[in-house]
């Protein structure tokens, strides 16, 4: 097994531009994951961000996690769990307009960290889709602009903690599925692991590496390159011991943006995905992401007939 890509961004500006595009290309291809390191984002923002992260887990989620476990009775399970995963989650929501002042629980530094972290991560989520756009011989701006819709795309940030797990075996931290959206980047735990990938039919862990940020695809990538790049599916393994964090912000077409495949990326008329409103994807994503993607896509294939000249084969 290839070793998992690891980008070192700073090298997209010298010499090493070639070859470093060359290995985001191939980790788009065929990995739908990698991991950048010097991406800009300033290291001591990143540790103020994890600091604030843990201590707002210990402070205001950590018993809550412990309750709903007890209520549940999770913790003495005797078989698989499969409607439930073993994650303690907040959300916030950043484009098209900032939800942060009306989260609860949060303190004045924390806010003001997680939306200078945010602004830094939009820039490197369109920095990143133009060196895509390059990679796919298309016109800089057009994933950007793809995603637009009429308000600009829609940007948020899934904050979750793993905390250890007595029965990593049957109760998975996050259950496998791939992302609805564009672009995801993660800043995770640096120390606790868990992540993993399905490559060529197996599980890789996505190594924890510190101050990294990893990068992944979803959905709608899939669809406008025409299945040049996949959403690949993960899974969050529980852990024994320690609490892993994870910190994901996904910048995701506006909702009423419009996805279909690229007209130049469509090769001899094989138009394999479906055109679509992106709203309409996440309602359907929202009952089925557990499930493969495929049936998802079908569906608005099926329902293509109304949409107009670009409509699927
Ligand atoms: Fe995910």
């Amino acid at each position: 097994m290839e070793n998992f890509p690891v980008i070192n961004l700073d090298n997209i500006n010298g010499e090493e531009r070639k070859a470093t595009m060359e290995k985001i290309k191939d980790a788009c291809e065929n990995w739908g994951f990698f991991e950048l390191v010097n991406h800009g984002i300033p290291h001591d923002l990143m540790d103020t961000v994890e600091r604030l992260t843990k201590e707002h887990y210990r402070k205001c989620m950590e018993q809550r996690f412990k309750e709903l476990v007890a209520n549940k009775g999770l913790e003495a399970v005797q078989t698989e769990v499969k409607d439930m995963d073993w994650e303690s989650t907040f959300h916030l929501r950043h484009l098209p307009e900032s939800n942060i002042s009306e989260v609860p629980d949060l303190t004045d530094e924390y806010r003001k960290s997680m939306k200078e972290f945010a602004l830094k991560l939009e820039k490197l989520a369109e920095e990143l889709l133009d060196l895509l756009c390059e990679n796919l011989g298309l016109e800089k701006g057009y994933l950007k602009k793809a995603f637009y819709g009429s308000k600009g795309p829609t940007f948020g940030t899934k904050v979750a903690n793993y905390p250890p797990c007595p029965k990593p075996d049957l109760v998975k931290g996050l259950r496998a599925h791939t992302d609805a959206g564009g672009i995801i980047l993660l800043f995770q735990d640096d120390k606790v692991s868990g992540l993993q990938l399905l490559k060529d039919g197996k599980w890789v862990d996505v190594p924890p590496m510190h101050h990294s940020i990893v990068i992944n695809l979803g959905d709608q990538l899939e669809v406008i390159t025409n299945g040049k790049y996949k959403s690949v599916e993960h899974r969050v393994i529980a852990q024994n011991d320690g609490t892993r964090m994870s910190v994901a912000s996904f910048y995701n077409p506006g909702s009423d943006a419009v996805i279909y495949p690229a007209p130049t990326l469509i090769e001899e008329n094989n138009q394999v995905y479906p055109k679509f409103v992106f709203e309409d994807y996440m309602n359907l994503y929202s009952r089925l992401k557990f499930q493969a993607k495929e049936p998802r896509f079908e569906a608005f294939k099926e329902s293509n007939v109304n949409l107009g000249p670009i409509a699927t084969v």
